[in-house]
């Protein structure tokens, strides 16, 4: 059995850094390294719908926007397939008999599901009953594709736990034709959770601290020049701190020996930025300066692709209906077998034929 990749995003705004440090970043990596045997990444509209009922159009607009973000941060359509969740109607499918494998109690459980409801409002009853069942259709999005690598992270581990589980259960309980995936977690801590703007503990659209990939480069200096960094650190001649300052989280998440050639060169690597800046006589405006440049050049060639994408952005429209109808043939395919496994699959079952004619036949 070959390493299959897949992983998705929920469709509800364009992505950031936190996004691209978190799993894009490394999505493209993985397909560079080739080592697999297929890689799936889709937007999972279907999911985003859960907890969106009321606001399809939000999903509607935001297909495009990470659609543009994938293809600009690298990812090649030929490299890895590029698809839709809700243009896969097996994957539906296989959520319904999934669920009939799981307790609600053991849903309930579920520690991401928990934050959601309470972050959503959702208490005293009013969690619609699709958001409540997205970990079984989650499930059902990565055993559809019998996905051995999940990328992705570390809220979404009690989802490939469930997933695991379900797929467990479904093989013992009927044929074993599924997979069980395991995750892939971001390297490093700077990678699981890159703070925003303002030194919060996340980059998030809903607290505005966020810089996106298709920002261009005034936005970006803007946005660097406000950034949190050490409140204790009021004079250039003061000793800094990087711990908890987000300009050195950042540039622990972005800069390399090459930057500091080229951008800075008083210094070898960032040891030596921090060493120096934790000393005192470094000015937080030249940090700034130095991740401005980091980051537009880590951007550059992501906004240039971004610029041809845009020009046709009709062609991209192309690209999501040709690797949707790719992905749906494969779970198409798991569906065959799911259904032969739970012997539903009537009309294939020529044994099922035989036995109900013989029982038929000899009533006469
Ligand atoms: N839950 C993921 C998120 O919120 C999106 C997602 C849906 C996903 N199905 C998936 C991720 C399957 C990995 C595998 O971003």
């Amino acid at each position: 059995m070959g390493k299959i990749i897949l992983t998705g995003d929920r469709p509800t705004g364009k992505l950031h850094l936190g996004h691209y440090v978190g799993s894009l970043r490394r999505r493209v990596q993985l397909q560079e390294e080739g080592d697999y045997d297929h890689m799936y990444v889709f937007m999972a509209d279907v999911q985003a719908l859960t907890d969106n009922a009321s606001n399809p159009e939000k999903i509607r607009q935001n297909i495009i926007e990470v659609a543009l973000d994938y293809l600009s941060a690298g990812l090649n359509p030929e490299k890895c397939t590029l698809y839709i969740q809700s243009c896969i109607p097996e994957l539906a499918e296989l959520t319904t008999y999934l669920m009939n494998i799981v307790s609600v109690s053991r849903v309930q459980r579920n520690p991401t599901v928990k934050t959601e409801v309470k972050m959503r409002g959702f208490e005293s009853g009013s969690v619609p009953l699709g958001f409540f069942c997205y970990p079984v259709s989650q499930a059902a999005d990565i055993a559809a594709f019998k996905a051995t690598t999940v990328p992705a992270g570390e809220d979404q581990e009690p989802m490939i736990e469930i997933t695991r589980e379900l797929v467990s259960r479904f093989n013992q309980t009927y044929a074993p034709v599924l997979v069980e995936p395991t995750i892939m977690l971001p390297e490093n801590a700077t990678a699981r959770r890159l703070p925003g703007t303002d030194g919060k503990e996340k980059m998030s659209k809903s607290l505005g601290n966020c810089i996106y990939l298709s920002d261009d480069a005034d936005t970006v200096w803007t946005k660097v020049k406000s950034m949190y960094t050490d409140p204790t650190h009021l004079n250039v001649s003061d000793p800094g701190h990087v711990e908890g300052n987000a300009v050195f989280t950042y540039l622990d998440a972005f800069a390399n020996d090459q930057d500091f050639a080229d951008f800075w060169p008083d210094f070898a690597n960032l040891d030596e930025l921090k060493a120096a800046y934790t000393a005192g006589g470094i000015g937080d405006m030249k940090c700034k300066k130095m991740l401005n440049k980091v980051i537009n050049r880590m951007l550059d060639p992501i906004r240039a692709r971004r610029h041809e994408y845009e020009q046709d952005i009709p062609e991209i429209f192309n690209i999501l209906k040709k690797g949707s109808e790719q992905a749906r043939q494969v779970a198409a395919n798991t569906m065959d077998e799911v259904r032969a496994a739970m012997r539903i699959n009537y009309f294939d079952d020529a044994q099922l034929i035989k036995e109900q004619a013989d029982k038929y036949k000899s009533k006469k």
